[in-house]
């Protein structure tokens, strides 16, 4: 199986070799976005963390550069572990991150470019005041990770910085220091946020939205009209990102949901798939938030180390406000991608008769960049008291369990005879109360052959208000598939590792597994995507 080198993506940032995890400290400066990221420099599975480091001109291309941090001091010789990256107005950078000592408690330390006007920041220094915060009472020693990048008060001329963690009964919890210098610290009394029974809050995120337009706001931006803020907790306990979008009281220093049934945790999450770790920066070129997020492999250890490599950064999102439901966030994959748009085709109008599976001839298709529009007959809307009640993507059949009005979309990565097949699907189906909703899926059961690998159906409902069709766009690398559906309101990822529908056996088509309803593709637009240029910085 030659190390199975088919699964390397092409546009995705992935390091050349070994294990990689979360996003760390990412930030525009100086002509060049960086990325460092948790990184295993001796092996394709977890440990020995240091941080790894790659800059681009536009999110796309990346060079990589030598290691940024390595375990060499007593306060983070257990690992360099995740951190975040604060731009000051007078043009330094202050690097906040979790440093697992040699004894394994978890500590906060500062770094700083040793040459500020090094666009590349090429080499780090460690304070010589670390560890800058120690876990304070109460708070267990393994359970205090993750500095937020610092948001400024200018009230009280100084920063503040979230730290996720946890309480003795098991509720999550950020909690909130402030700085005047990032060298010494001070508690504040009150959480930032706590949400019951979630758990450890790991790689917490905490910026403003604009409510009034799509423009992105830097992180300082204080509360004040058209400003609500997100907050973003990586629970330890399940391995999603779950955020909520909320009001930030700068007087009392805490942040409160819109609506308490969706708070972190236990309702809305960035991605319904294999996500993880994530991190936002405001980009100042763009004037926009831009989301970086962790995707893991879903094969086996084993597998991993024979291939040499694991995990892959998901496609930087821009994010904004959902101005049209008011109730979540649009995450959209960042302009830059669509530079390496090659040939594209166009489908419109294609009848899906129930039962149907329809092939798109493409050519090749293990690296594109798909949108889609579907529309179902009204008509078809009254046999909606058919539907399934409490549909449920993870718990139901999948792309193959049948429905009156679902399932319906596109089959990726699939090779000729369907053995295998990534599907990416609406459903439609009545919530527990009766009322019709859209359920937005992708099912991995059947995406390959092999069988060491965990396969499975994610998703959730997606609000689609009145007027509006089924839209999904789709990205397809390889190994993985990126799915945003009605603009960003839902997002899947899924790690993929098919065996047929590899190189040129690799197909795309419509299907429609409704029993109830036939369903329009009003247009399909698929371009096929260049390989980024992802490789070695050398002097
Ligand atoms: C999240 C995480 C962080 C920690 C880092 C260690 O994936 O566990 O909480 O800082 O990874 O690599």
């Amino acid at each position: 199986n030659a190390m199975l080198v088919w699964q390397r993506t092409a546009y995705h940032f992935q390091p050349q070799k070994n294990w990689m995890n979360d996003p760390d400290g990412p930030m525009y400066y100086k002509g060049w976005y960086h990325l460092f990221y948790q990184y295993n420099p001796d092996s394709a599975v977890w440990g020995n963390i240091t941080w790894g480091h790659a800059v681009s001109r536009d999110l796309v291309h990346w060079l990589y550069l030598p290691l940024a941090m390595v375990p060499n001091h007593w306060y983070d010789a257990n690992g360099v572990w995740t951190g975040s990256a604060t731009l000051l107005p007078d043009g330094r950078i202050a690097m906040v991150y979790t440093g697992s000592t040699t004894e394994s408690v978890q500590v906060q330390n500062l770094a700083f470019p040793a040459d500020p006007d090094d666009p590349l920041l090429l080499k780090w220094n460690k304070s010589e005041s670390n560890p800058v915060i120690r876990p304070p009472p109460r708070i267990g020693l393994t359970d205090f990770r993750d500095p937020t990048t610092a948001w400024y008060v200018p009230t009280e001329s100084a920063w503040r910085i979230a730290i996720g963690s946890k309480d003795a009964d098991h509720n999550g919890i950020a909690l909130v220091y402030r700085t005047k210098d990032f060298v010494t610290y001070e508690l504040l009394p009150r959480l930032l946020h706590s949400v019951n029974r979630t758990g450890m809050w790991e790689c917490v995120d905490f910026y403003p939205v604009s409510t009034a337009s799509a423009v992105g706001l830097d992180t300082s931006t204080g509360p004040g009209p058209g400003v609500k803020h997100v907050l973003k907790a990586s629970l330890d306990d399940n391995k999603h990102d779950y955020y909520a979008i909320g009001t930030y009281d700068g007087e009392e220093g805490t942040w409160t949901p819109d609506d308490q049934e969706m708070d972190v945790g236990i309702g809305l999450r960035y991605d319904y798939g294999k996500y993880y770790a994530s991190k936002t920066f405001y980009d100042p070129v763009k004037g926009r938030r831009v989301l970086w997020g962790w995707s893991g492999e879903t094969d086996s250890e084993r597998t991993d180390l024979l291939k040499g490599w694991a995990s892959v950064q998901t496609i930087p999102r821009t994010v904004i406000y959902d101005h049209k439901t008011g109730r979540n966030l649009l995450q959209w994959p960042v302009d830059e991608v669509e530079s390496l748009r090659l040939s594209s085709q166009e489908f419109s109008n294609i009848t899906l008769s129930i039962g149907s599976v329809v092939p798109l001839d493409i050519g090749k298709a293990t690296q594109l960049d798909i949108e889609a529009k579907f529309e179902i007959d009204a008509s078809a809307l009254e046999r909606a008291i058919e539907a399934d009640v409490g549909y449920n993507c993870s718990t139901s059949g999948g792309a193959a369990g049948r429905g009156a009005l679902g399932p319906f979309g596109l089959l990726v990565l699939a090779d000729q005879d369907l053995s295998e097949q990534t599907a990416v699907y609406f459903y439609l189906g009545r919530g527990t109360d009766g009322g019709l909703g859209t359920f937005f899926c992708q099912d991995e059961l059947r995406s390959s052959l092999a069988n060491d690998l965990v396969k499975r159906v994610y998703g959730s409902s997606v609000p689609v208000l009145n007027g509006e069709s089924l839209t999904v766009r789709i990205l397809v690398d390889h190994s993985i598939v990126e799915s945003f559906a009605q603009e960003g309101r839902r997002c899947i990822t899924s790690r993929v590792y098919p065996t047929e529908a590899i190189y040129g056996g690799a197909r795309v088509f419509l299907f429609n597994n409704a029993t109830g309803t036939p369903v329009t593709a009003k247009s399909i637009k698929i371009w096929q995507l260049n390989s980024a240029f992802i490789h070695p910085y050398s002097a």
